[in-house]
């Protein structure tokens, strides 16, 4: 990558206390999880391998037909990911099929939780299977500790991103620059999804209770938590004509007025027929058995525990099974503390 016009990374990174350290050990099987340092004033939580990373993605180039799919992660990415390139890619629904939306998007961050020494997590979960591909496993995990900002340099336009990566640590240009979209999603319902989530992934194998793991997460000891800052900061951007503000909930309740915001957002006009079709393809029901955009590809290198799926529940208001009443009033005084400063209001919450 040119070097000449780098800005230095502006951030400084900290070691998490040994207390949190344990925190995090305690409920993982795999020791990769507690890998983790903060960044910057928000002190978000990053695998450690971003650090020699940051800089090249705060000073990625970017090109005026990039689009990046931004989010706090389990908020509803892969649905929206599979929307904008649909819209941009007037609604080519052959070449979505027969491409995994792993090949169609560059996941900026996925390399941090790829360093030399995870891959031996990864690789230990498959081993004793039968039958896994351990060549094509081998290419797999060398693709994903490729930074992504590698693949893009060469890579043709336009350009999808997908990542999790707050808008604080991208580049300072981005909104002059690119399209983003972001999506956001209320924080219970986010927790549970990320609960499941770190279950499917054998490599870090979470193995403690939806209790233990709520504990971690509103104590920002989850990966690029805290999530009402990650949140906030697209929030506060969201009068940017360059970004597109969306919830999770909305996409569930009323998916062609959102279908309808985005294709605005990107320049796309869509009939009625090609809306009712969009709608199909993305309902939660055909997104389940797309193999193209639910990872299920993934399993027969066991990388996805039997008993969790990518593609989960697909439900607003989930976490209302998970927690009990003093969980319930902790997320009620987090949301509110969170809230405070903020015109920031999921639509699922009346706090
Ligand atoms: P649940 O775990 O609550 O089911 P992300 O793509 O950001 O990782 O978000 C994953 C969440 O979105 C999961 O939530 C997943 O089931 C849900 N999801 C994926 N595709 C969906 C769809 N087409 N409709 C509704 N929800 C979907």
């Amino acid at each position: 990558m040119e070097k000449r016009n780098f800005l230095p990374f502006p951030y400084e990174f900290k070691e998490i206390s040994d207390d949190e350290k344990s925190a995090i050990k305690r409920v993982y099987k795999a020791p990769i999880a507690s890998e983790c340092v903060r960044v910057g004033p928000k002190g978000y939580l990053v695998y450690k391998p971003y650090q020699n990373e940051a800089e090249n993605i705060y000073n990625m180039p970017l090109r005026p037909s990039d689009v990046f799919v931004t989010s706090y992660q389990r908020s509803g990415t892969t649905m929206t990911q599979e929307l904008v390139w649909l819209l941009i890619n007037d609604l080519d629904y052959s070449t979505a099929a027969a491409n995994p939306l792993t090949a169609r998007y560059a996941f900026l961050e996925i390399f941090m939780y790829f360093g030399a020494a995870d891959q031996d997590s990864y690789l230990n979960a498959s081993i004793n299977m039968t039958n896994v591909d351990m060549k094509k496993l081998f290419e797999i995990m060398k693709l994903w500790s490729t930074p992504a900002t590698q693949l893009l340099a060469d890579a043709p336009s336009p350009r999808f991103v997908k990542t999790h990566v707050p808008l604080t640590l991208l580049p300072p240009k981005i909104l002059e620059t690119v399209k983003v979209v972001y999506v956001a999603r209320d924080p219970r319902d986010v927790v549970v999804s990320c609960y499941h989530h770190a279950r499917l992934l054998t490599a870090t194998a979470y193995s403690g209770t939806f209790k233990e793991f709520w504990s971690l997460f509103h104590n920002s000891l989850f990966t690029m938590t805290p999530y009402f800052e990650h949140v906030k900061e697209a929030w506060d951007k969201r009068h940017d004509p360059n970004l597109l503000f969306l919830f999770y909930e909305e996409l569930s309740k009323d998916l062609p007025t959102v279908i309808r915001r985005v294709a605005d957002f990107l320049g796309k006009q869509l009939n009625d027929g090609q809306m009712a079709k969009l709608c199909d393809h993305l309902s939660f029901k055909n997104f389940k058995n797309n193999i193209s955009v639910n990872y299920e590809d993934l399993r027969e290198f066991g990388l996805m525990a039997d008993d969790e799926s990518f593609v989960r529940k697909g439900k607003a208001g989930d976490w209302r099974d998970y927690f009990d009443e003093e969980m319930t009033q902790q997320a009620d005084q987090w949301i509110k503390d969170n809230l405070r400063d903020t015109d920031l209001r999921f639509p699922s919450t009346d706090l």
